[in-house]
């Protein structure tokens, strides 16, 4: 038995903030923030909006996707690294919301790569036995832990949460890969202190701090390694993966990735010019995406990969 993705839900917030209006806010412009990271625009929570009530949507959007009725779901995932509180944690809140009675909850916090660590999590229970069916929610609101006078990090992050349901099945996932570097860390670091501060006041709350150059450089020797790490202890070749999914941060890291794998860039697709980078929620809003525009399809080989604080990083190979 394995682990395949049999529905996915997403859900972004309503207010839309263009790299013209960022200009307004940081010392930027449209065509540095375009040309150094390919986005556009993002979209940021409301007061009434967070982890919880965006992960509840995109869960749903999920559970109905996959014809799946509440009580079916034996484990809620959520990988998350910006609620706004400790506990109850972000996946029992959802498990609360959506009546999944029966079901196990917790949340993993791995940043930008939670996507793929909740994947693997629910990969091995799955493998073992102890679970068939289990949620999964990237859900993040990074708007709120950014500090909003800085230029170098505020233009790069907006909000959102995604969501796939995954059952024991013959064929899906055919491996998976997790890394992590603690040594690293310091080279991106949030404070939950940050969380509940407003905007204007977010400066003195230490939030978000990166080190853009190294995460740069760390994702795009990283990425590659642990694709190909896959790739060859399952004998299969590049080019005979039809999609690879990867965590939407910058275009350039995903271009750079192409190019190193030695494949053409149509088999990246890219949706960070409309999100911007959504952490944990890029991959499962993205895989929503492309499921429900018929551009994946069921059969389809693709490669997922991550990236992001920790340092961690991690890739999974699946049959669609
Ligand atoms: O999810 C994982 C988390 N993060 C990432 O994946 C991010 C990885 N890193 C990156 O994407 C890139 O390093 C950035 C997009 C963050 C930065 O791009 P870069 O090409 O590495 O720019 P840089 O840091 O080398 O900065 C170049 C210049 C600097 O000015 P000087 O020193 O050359 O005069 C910056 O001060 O660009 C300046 N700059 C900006 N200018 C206008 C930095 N941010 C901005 C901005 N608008 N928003």
């Amino acid at each position: 038995m394995t682990t395949r993705i049999i529905g996915t839900g997403s859900a972004l917030p309503e207010e839309v903030i263009t790299n013209d209006d960022m200009a307004k806010i940081v010392d930027t412009s449209d065509e540095w923030i375009s040309s150094r990271t390919g986005i556009r625009q993002r979209k940021l929570v409301g007061r009434d909006e967070n982890v919880v009530t965006l992960g509840t949507e995109a869960a749903r959007k999920a559970l109905e996707d996959s014809g799946t009725a509440p009580e079916e779901i034996d484990l809620v995932l959520t990988a998350t690294s910006s609620s706004e509180v400790y506990f109850p944690n972000v996946a029992c809140q959802i498990q609360g919301n959506l009546h999944l009675t029966n079901a196990v909850a917790m949340d993993v916090s791995a940043a930008c790569s939670g996507f793929l660590f909740v994947l693997h999590i629910a990969h091995a229970y799955i493998q073992s036995g102890v679970y068939r069916k289990i949620l999964l929610v990237g859900a993040e609101t990074l708007s709120r832990l950014i500090d909003w006078e800085d230029r170098t990090t505020c233009v790069l992050f907006g909000d959102g949460a995604g969501a796939c349901v995954v059952e024991a099945q013959e064929t899906g996932i055919i491996d998976a890969v997790l890394h992590s570097d603690g040594g690293m860390g310091h080279v991106l670091t949030g404070s939950a202190a940050a969380l509940v501060t407003p905007k204007s006041e977010a400066l003195a709350a230490h939030p978000l701090h990166m080190d853009g150059q190294a995460v740069f450089k760390f994702a795009v020797k990283k990425v590659p390694e642990c694709i190909q790490e896959l790739l060859e202890r399952n004998q299969v070749e590049a080019d005979d993966v039809k999609w690879y999914l990867l965590h939407q941060a910058n275009k350039r890291i995903i271009q750079s990735v192409a190019k190193r794998m030695h494949q053409p860039e149509e088999k990246f697709p890219v949706n960070l010019e409309y999100y911007g980078n959504t952490s944990a929620a890029s991959i499962p809003i993205l895989l929503d995406e492309m499921y429900h525009s018929g551009q994946i399809k069921r059969g389809d080989r693709c490669i997922l990969s991550g990236f992001g604080a920790g340092l961690t990083w991690g890739a999974a190979l699946l049959d669609w």
